[in-house]
């Protein structure tokens, strides 16, 4: 099975590692450009080199999402190398959890900045080349696929302790999906959502292990305690955390012609975890 996107143009965030990697390897392995965009620029440019050393097509437009110039200008650039948007993957994301008792407002704000402001702007900047493309196109009865997926969690759906921030604003992505479905559903685009529960990852690392990143000056460690990353296996039916590769799978699944008649869905990914 090859090339279900052929030729499409995706921009996806967060694609330095990760989840975003991953995506971004696979979607060119079925033939579409690939624009990655992430906060770090050196893992960035590796994912770049792995996928035009396989024969693929991709670029890297770095930059921090949530600076409200940013989304502009990766959309710009994008559309100046490739001139036009198929698929949007709004995967850029961190935790920073605490007990709610405890939580500042920064913590709090750092949430809906990373996953619904840098989302919402960037969906925004695009809705030229998506929306009003598509709008023109539909009325020459020549319509190309377009869709967004959006990342979400099971934290977002259930809630979690600690993450009074992350699950608020991971919901918070999940509205933000529904209402991009009905206002652009009428010109074909789709726009879905998948909630990962446990995937193996920097975020889900071993606290100790684990790395820390910046935000807004404060150092921020990733990763979660060794107990719950054991209590958390034991209730997955598959009994195993996810790859990065099975949660590209599922992203691909919803950009995939085969998704088609499916938009404002939630798509949980989680080896049954929650059933
Ligand atoms: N790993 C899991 O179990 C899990 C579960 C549910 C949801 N998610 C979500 O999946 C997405 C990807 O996470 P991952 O697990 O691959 O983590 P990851 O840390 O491996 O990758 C996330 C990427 O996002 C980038 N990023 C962070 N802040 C950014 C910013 N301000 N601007 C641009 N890029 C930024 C990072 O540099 C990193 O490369 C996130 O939205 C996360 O919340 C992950």
């Amino acid at each position: 099975m090859k090339n279900l996107l052929d030729g499409q143009v995706a921009v996806i965030t967060g694609a330095g590692r990760g989840i975003g990697a991953a995506t971004a390897k696979l979607f060119a392995s079925h033939g579409a450009k690939i624009v990655i965009s992430d906060v770090d620029k050196e893992p960035a440019q590796h994912v770049v080199n792995d996928i035009c050393s396989a024969g693929g097509d991709a670029i890297e437009v770095c930059g921090d999402i949530t600076d409200p110039a940013f989304p502009e200008q990766l959309v710009a650039k994008t559309i100046e190398k490739y001139g036009r948007l198929n698929i949007l993957v709004n995967n850029a994301g961190f935790t920073w959890d605490g007990m709610l008792h405890k939580m500042t407002d920064a913590q709090f704000e750092a949430m809906l900045q990373i996953h619904n402001m840098g989302p919402f702007r960037l969906i925004r900047a695009a809705s030229p080349y998506m929306r009003d493309e598509a709008k023109k196109e539909k009325a020459q009865g020549d319509t190309q696929p377009r869709c967004i997926i959006n990342v979400s969690s099971t934290s977002g759906l259930h809630g979690n302790i600690g993450q009074v921030n992350y699950s608020t604003a991971k919901m918070g992505i999940i509205g933000m999906t529904k209402t991009v479905a009905k206002e652009w559903g009428a010109f074909g685009i789709r726009c879905n959502a998948v909630a990962f529960g446990f995937i193996d990852t920097r975020l889900t690392q071993e606290k100790n292990a684990s790395e820390s990143i910046e935000v807004n000056g404060q150092q921020v460690s990733l990763g979660i305690p060794g107990k719950v990353r054991e209590s958390v296996s034991a209730m997955i039916p598959l009994a195993r955390p996810g790859t990065v590769d099975e949660a590209a799978g599922a992203i691909l699944l919803l950009a995939s012609p085969y998704a088609s008649y499916i938009t404002g869905h939630t798509l949980e990914v989680t080896g049954g975890m929650g059933i």
